[in-house]
């Protein structure tokens, strides 16, 4: 296992971290398979995985209470003996907090069901720009503040699905040890985007990384002539392969995330994780990762800019966020993860089945897209 600095905190975090938000159930998505777990971690932590994460609600009946995840996580590291051995990271669900006491009681809850007195790396879950002037209402930095002073987090991070403009401005507003953001070898101008990435490693933010594989689907579900370029490339790997060398080539991150719920995934990644060490990759090997990227972006459905002269709409659409999810949807033979995110991330009013039709976006548009037409396809795709 090779070993990255997080940031500034100069903590040794394993380059393969394990994402507890997918770990084998018993059929549904809430009762953890226990044995089937605990053998995938003591797997995952005798080969060197030292970075655990996890949140409040993964493995939960809603997003609204507490999952399994972190009960199960609670356990297995007590019962094991493990905790001292790991980075365990976990996060508070921003979207429940109506007022300053909740953070202190989430946090107290969630060192409870993981059986710690203590959270290395504590994220603020899934920063949206629509709440975050009311986390800094509730006194969130100075929440951050006090649990650091008495010990109870270690480090301080959030995650986030936003865009760009919206990581830089958070990054900016507080003193943070690390963020986890979606990136892989399709999002690079998507959410956070190399742009945000390279923004907070400057910053000297440890970057993790979720979503390295969109969730599976550039593992499982990547497009024939994509994978017709893997089979002729003289470099011979599998498509988890290529998409997690493509991470780790990059310096500014320092540790990523995967939901392994299989031996045979956890022992694939291991195995890429033995030499992926920053800038590795070849002139060729970044060339077949250019035509692969190439081939994804022909599948573009709107050509939007995101230039934003459409905006605002009338109905409070948010134009250029529709199309980029129409974009990804396109680009994927799955459509069900991109689905996921244009519900969890757009307000009702924001969705394209809002629009009225009145054209008058299309009159400002810089790149002259039929945008009511275009609107309609991605309330189409995306049930709304
Ligand atoms: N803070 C947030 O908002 C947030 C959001 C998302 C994720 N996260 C965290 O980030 C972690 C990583 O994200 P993720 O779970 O979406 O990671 P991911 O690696 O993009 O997706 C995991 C899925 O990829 C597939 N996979 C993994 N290794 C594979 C291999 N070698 N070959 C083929 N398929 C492989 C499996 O899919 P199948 O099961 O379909 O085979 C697995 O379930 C999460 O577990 C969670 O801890 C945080």
């Amino acid at each position: 296992m090779l070993y990255r600095e997080m940031g500034k905190t100069k903590e040794k975090v394993s380059i393969l971290g394990f994402g507890c938000m997918r770990l084998p159930t018993k059929g549904n998505n809430v009762q953890i398979d226990v044995e089937k777990a605990s053998n995938l971690l003591d797997f995952a932590l005798n080969q060197g995985i030292n970075y655990l994460d996890t949140a409040y609600p993964y493995h939960g009946t809603s997003t609204s209470c507490g999952g399994n995840s972190e009960v199960f996580l609670g356990e297995y590291l007590a019962e094991s003996s493990r905790r001292e051995k790991i980075y365990l990271a976990t996060k508070l669900p921003t979207w429940l907090l109506e007022n300053d006491e909740d953070m202190d009681n989430y946090l107290t809850q969630q060192l409870k069901r993981l059986q710690t007195d203590y959270i290395d790396f504590y994220l603020l879950h899934s920063l949206k720009e629509k709440q975050w002037f009311h986390m800094e209402d509730i006194g969130v930095f100075e929440f951050l503040d006090d649990a650091v002073a008495d010990g109870r987090i270690k480090y301080t991070g959030f995650s986030s699905h936003d865009e760009t403009e919206f990581i830089k401005e958070v990054v900016d507003s507080y003193n943070w040890d690390m963020c986890l953001v979606q990136y892989n070898y399709l999002d690079e101008n998507i959410q956070a985007g190399k742009e945000g990435l390279q923004y907070a490693a400057e910053k000297n933010l440890g970057v993790a990384i979720m979503e390295p594989l969109k969730g599976g689907v550039l593992a499982n579900n990547v497009p024939p002539e994509v994978q017709k370029i893997w089979d002729e490339s003289p470099i011979q790997r599998k498509p988890a392969e290529w998409a997690l060398r493509y991470l780790w080539n990059n310096p500014e991150i320092s540790v990523v995330l995967s939901g392994m719920n299989t031996m045979k995934h956890l022992q694939e990644n291991l195995n890429t994780a033995k030499d992926a060490t920053p800038n590795s990759m070849t002139i060729e090997e970044n060339e077949i990762m250019e035509k692969v990227k190439k081939v994804f972006h022909t599948k573009i459905a709107v050509e939007c800019s995101a230039c934003g002269y459409c905006m605002p709409c009338i109905s409070g659409i948010n134009i250029p966020r529709c199309f980029s999810y129409l974009n990804q949807a396109e680009m994927l033979e799955d459509h069900s993860e991109v689905r996921n995110q244009y519900h969890f991330m757009l307000k009702e009013t924001e969705m394209a089945g809002n629009c009225l039709e009145c054209g008058l976006c299309e009159e400002l548009c810089s790149q002259h897209i039929p945008i009511r037409e275009k609107l309609k396809e991605v309330a189409h795709k995306m049930g709304n």
